[in-house]
């Protein structure tokens, strides 16, 4: 791409100094730059619409950017925020938020561990560089393959029923290996998010519950299980969290299971995991807690607890969305625009085939219209896919769109590519990652060949 130059990107990082000064319009912008315009609602600017055409222009539509300093940005951030405040520390990064082998190295070169959900995560993380010991395995039950694999390459299981335990511990004894684990508690704490995200109540089907003894009683069963080194606890207690009090009540509560499992049972826990959820903001002016409010909340829980044990297990968090969430950009076109007596559809070539969350959660996601400004309209924009579902946001003001323009829908970096499908036989988008004023295809678009990969030809058949 011919170097958009940069200008104004200051005004632009500078919310308090935006705030001041009326904002000048932006003529010309690097790719990174015109992504944060995007965000700070300055799609309109005709600067910031020639970086989104040039990108629909060489890669084509639906597309998935991201942006790298972004995901750099936030790594820094939770490191900067809980550092300082905890000195046995890890965190890895839950890999099924975005599975893209580039984006995962890039967590993976900042230090961060990998947190696996199934075998094809294990395949992943290993095809990046990560030793099997370097990785975590959570699975609300894992088949007999992915235990194997799992003992094989010494990676910590996170075992999640008394019946995985006995599984775990037949497959180390094939194998002649002490197989290394932890167990998923389910804390019974409530972290007011999203129903289908909440992992962590009585009634969700995640961990061996705390209540009842349930939880104590596995690793009192464990202990006495030659093949089993039993190495932490662990915990998440949903997605999308946006208050620090779940992880505190969650917290309290996992650190007094770590006492009782010392004092009971003489058992010393390596590390204790207190899982993702970092919430990120998807609406303009969405205020959540930052990395530094959860440090601080935290913080004398922490201590708190460890003094009450008499020693202090490794800190570990393992967040997906919060790094890579508000990196995402999915840039869709408009197919058509139409009117019904009830609504005006915005119709674009991406749909829940393609981000999945507004169909599946009902979530939010900003939308803006590239390169227009004037003559805001109330629209639905409506994904291409043949089902009534298929919408993508609802009820939005937007200047008024037409066939051919560009729409964007921000924050698309988490659970947005890895949740898409070949659904109404669509190939999946591609993925660019943008360094600066520089992008690189990460994953090229699918092929209408490749939606037949698997199958028996077919035969015409004739009446
Ligand atoms: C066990 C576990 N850890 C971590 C995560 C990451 O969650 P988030 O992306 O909200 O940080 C998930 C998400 O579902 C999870 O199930």
């Amino acid at each position: 791409m011919p170097l958009l130059r940069l200008s104004l990107v200051l005004l632009l990082l500078s919310p308090a100094l935006c705030a001041q000064v009326a904002k000048p319009t932006l003529h010309e912008a690097t790719l990174h730059e015109a992504l944060l315009a995007a965000h700070a609602d300055r799609a309109g600017d005709p600067g910031v619409a020639t970086a989104f055409r040039h990108l629909a222009k060489t890669y084509g539509t639906p597309l998935y950017i991201y942006d790298q300093a972004h995901i750099r940005g936030q790594v820094d951030a939770l490191h900067a925020a809980f550092a300082p405040r905890f000195s046995k520390l890890r965190i890895l990064y839950a890999i099924k938020a975005n599975t893209n082998p580039v984006v995962i190295s890039l967590l993976k070169a900042k230090g961060l561990g990998a947190e696996v959900v199934s075998r094809g995560e294990i395949e992943t993380a290993l095809r990046v560089g990560y030793a099997g010991p370097e990785i975590m395995f959570t699975s609300s039950s894992k088949n007999p393959g992915e235990i194997q694999r799992a003992i094989e390459l010494g990676a910590v299981l996170n075992v999640d029923s008394l019946d995985e335990l006995g599984q775990v511990q037949a497959e180390a004894r094939r194998q002649k290996k002490q197989a290394r684990i932890s167990f998923r508690i389910n804390p019974g704490v409530d972290p007011h998010t999203i129903h289908q995200i909440n992992t962590g109540i009585a009634e969700s089907k995640f961990g061996l519950h705390l209540q009842d003894g349930i939880a104590f009683k596995a690793y009192e069963k464990a202990k006495g299980m030659p093949e089993i080194r039993i190495e932490g606890a662990h915990c998440h207690i949903g997605s999308q969290i946006t208050e620090t009090d779940g992880y505190v009540l969650t917290a309290r509560k996992m650190l007094g299971l770590v006492k009782d499992l010392k004092e009971k049972l003489n058992i010393k826990l390596a590390f204790l995991d207190l899982g993702g959820g970092l919430g990120i903001p998807y609406e303009d002016g969405q205020t959540l807690m930052s990395p530094e409010d959860l440090a601080k909340a935290l913080e004398p829980v922490w201590k708190e607890g460890v003094a009450a044990a008499g020693y202090e297990p490794t800190l570990w968090l393992e967040p997906g969305r919060f790094f890579v969430g508000g990196s995402g950009y999915l840039l869709t076109r408009v197919n058509t625009v139409k009117q019904t007596p009830l609504k005006t559809f915005v119709n674009v070539d991406a749909g829940f085939n393609t981000l999945m969350r507004p169909a599946m959660y009902k979530a939010y996601h900003r939308v803006r219209v590239i390169g227009k400004t004037k003559d805001p309209q109330l629209v639905d924009i409506a994904g291409d896919v043949c089902e009534t579902g298929d919408i993508l946001a609802e009820a939005r003001m937007l200047p008024r769109a037409e066939a051919g323009d560009l729409v964007v829908i921000l924050d698309a970096g988490a659970y947005g590519f890895s949740m898409a499908s070949e659904y109404n036989a669509r190939p999946m988008p591609a993925e660019v990652m943008v360094d600066g004023n520089k992008a690189r295809v990460i994953r090229r678009r699918g092929t209408y060949p490749e939606l037949f990969r698997n199958t028996e030809r077919a035969t015409p058949t004739k009446h």
